[in-house]
């Protein structure tokens, strides 16, 4: 990975607890069910979620990845839609396997088959970029028509959270930039073009950014943490790429550029992006002023700079 100096580093984002952290009764429970006892756990970092993520490395020399999170906390339906996805997903979509799921004795765990690889560098002219583009595009092919028939569609899920724009309006932040303040108006009504058009075909992943991609020695791309699954437009899973490929270097006619020639790029409706945009900017703008949650003190920095990448791309998209 190129080092990214100006904000926190990939694994720089939730509080992980350790492995050790899960009651002794509950490991061995997992030792069990996994036929070969915890050799040893190391904690893997990246994404937001404040549970024991872990690599476990198993007395037979299995690897394994584990996530965990008690049963009562805010973001265990995640969690629990994780496992219930990851179950059903098609043989040809590159997910690492389920191998456990429990949701017992006031925790919910997910075993995965471990994936050995490394995140993606989406800076310009990193040849991660077409791969992961090309990669994003194929796995939303396969997943159309949507192969899970209880996912909630993109617009009871998206669409009353990714906005913020009309409650920026009704009450703007002293510090809201002057750009956004002289456009609040036009924002609300931008925001709200692309809820009309949240709907789709297909089974949208719903959380594609680095973190949540690995690609491995030979090079595939492996996309994991499938905690936020929907249904919804094909251009939602390739299109969410671009505020990460702005954030990793690119001017926002380059991050476009790099999505050029895809079939669910070219076909999206104009008015559509340019919407989703700006309920993203809006979404960011909006979340980045809230206090941390608990265990996570890094997302509000990253919502910020997420913020002012979907700013930028808005702004390229309207002229304004
Ligand atoms: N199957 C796996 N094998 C190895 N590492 C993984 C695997 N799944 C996820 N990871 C790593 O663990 C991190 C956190 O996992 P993720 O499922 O994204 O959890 P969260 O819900 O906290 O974002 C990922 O960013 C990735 O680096
Ligand atoms: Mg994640």
């Amino acid at each position: 990975m190129t080092e990214q100096p100006d904000h926190p580093p990939l694994g720089a984002t939730a509080g992980r607890p350790p492995w050790e952290r899960l009651p002794s009764a509950f490991r061995e429970l997992v030792d069990d069910s996994l036929d070969s006892p915890v050799a040893s756990a190391q904690v893997q970092q990246g994404g937001f979620t404040p549970g024991v993520a872990a690599r476990l490395i198993l007395t037979n020399g299995t690897r394994v990845f584990v996530k965990a999170l008690p049963d009562d906390h805010l973001l265990a339906h995640r969690y629990r839609a994780e496992a219930a996805t990851s179950k059903a997903l098609p043989t040809g979509v590159p997910a690492p396997r389920l191998r456990l799921y429990r949701d017992a004795e006031g925790w919910v765990l997910l075993v995965f088959d471990d994936v050995e690889g490394r995140h993606p560098d989406l800076s310009p002219g990193s040849p991660d970029v077409p791969a992961v583009a090309a990669a994003v595009e194929a796995m939303t092919e396969s997943l159309t028509p949507c192969p899970l028939p209880d996912v909630p569609s993109a617009s009871t899920i998206c669409v009353p959270m990714i906005h913020g724009w009309d409650e920026l309006a009704a009450d703007p932040p002293a510090d809201l930039g002057a750009w956004e303040r002289d456009n609040l108006p036009l924002l609300v009504e931008l925001e709200a073009a692309w809820a009309a058009r949240a709907d789709g075909p297909a089974l949208v992943h719903g959380d594609i950014r680095p973190d949540n991609l690995l690609i491995t020695a030979h090079e595939t791309v492996v996309v994991v943490d499938w905690a936020k699954p929907r249904r919804g437009n094909q251009w939602r899973d390739l299109t969410d790429l671009i505020p990460h490929l702005i954030m990793a270097g690119h001017i926002p006619d380059a991050a476009e550029r790099a999505l050029h020639g895809l079939q669910f790029w070219e076909s999206a409706p104009a008015e559509a992006i340019t919407g989703y945009a700006a309920a993203y900017a809006g979404f960011w703008t909006r979340m980045s002023r809230k206090p941390d949650p608990p265990g996570v003190p890094n997302l509000r920095a990253y919502q910020r700079r997420a913020a002012g990448a979907a700013l930028a791309w808005t702004r390229f998209r309207t002229g304004w």
